[in-house]
């Protein structure tokens, strides 16, 4: 064979092998998308949501009820993913308690079909319970504790974890939980900021660290579908 002979087969080979990965990249990108849009029920989070009218934010800036502590910014991602279950009924499990005022909030907010959950490590959090807020006493780090709660809360819709915001609470949290919640669910883990913070057992690319272990499940998700097309 000539060497230009040669030349044009590695050059066709290697435009082919392009292409074939092009075609590949192109068919994770089309699952990828299936999977991240979840078609009407994102339509439906985007309908329901108005920045400009956003009462839990309201509620929050006037709160008639206990101490509530917030971020501000948490607000607008709130009533994006959790409006569409107001006014249904809808199980909803916050993990840390403290002044009991945003289990109101939430009950105010999702309305006369929710049922709140409010775990805390600290016993005296009891004192908060009234109709439709039931209070669970238990440490969420431990695995023992988490499985017998889903016989206290056999339904959970949301899940709010704002709880020690160390790295094994919210990881062990995830896991015995996280199957547990409803199909179309939401799992909201809070001031992930603490996954840099050593005293939390975060710290910059600390492989313990809830952004770390996040990483990896997207590692893992991304491999699965890209073995998929291969
Ligand atoms: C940030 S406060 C909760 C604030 C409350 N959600 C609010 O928005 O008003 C954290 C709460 O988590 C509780 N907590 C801390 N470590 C915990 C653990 N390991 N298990 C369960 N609750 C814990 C604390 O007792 C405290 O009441």
């Amino acid at each position: 064979m000539s060497k230009f002979k040669q030349s044009v087969t590695r050059n066709q080979k290697y435009i082919q092998e392009l292409k074939s990965s092009e075609e590949r990249l192109a068919l994770m990108k089309d699952e990828l998308h299936k999977l991240s849009s979840k078609s009407d029920l994102e339509q439906e989070e985007n309908q329901n949501h108005n920045h400009n009218d956003n009462d839990l934010l309201k509620y929050f800036e006037n709160n008639p009820g206990r101490l509530i502590f917030k971020w501000m910014h948490y607000f607008e991602i709130y009533d994006r993913y959790f409006s569409r279950f107001r006014n249904r009924e809808v199980h909803v499990v916050e993990i840390g308690v403290a002044q009991g005022g945003s289990l109101q909030m939430w009950k105010k907010y999702f309305g006369d079909y929710a049922y709140i959950y409010g775990v805390d490590i600290n016993k005296r959090s009891k004192r908060f319970e009234e109709e439709r807020i039931k209070i669970i006493i238990g440490e969420q780090q431990n695995r023992n504790f988490l499985r017998q709660m889903k016989n206290q809360c056999p339904r959970i819709d949301i899940l709010i974890d704002d709880g020690g915001h160390r790295m094994l609470q919210q990881i062990n949290t995830f896991e015995e939980l996280f199957p547990h919640i409803s199909e179309n669910g939401v799992y909201l883990c809070e001031d992930l900021h603490t996954s840099y913070w050593p005293q939390h057992g975060g710290g910059y690319r600390n492989p313990n660290s809830f952004i770390e272990y996040s990483k990896t499940l997207i590692d893992k998700l991304v491999r699965f579908v890209s073995s998929r097309n291969s």
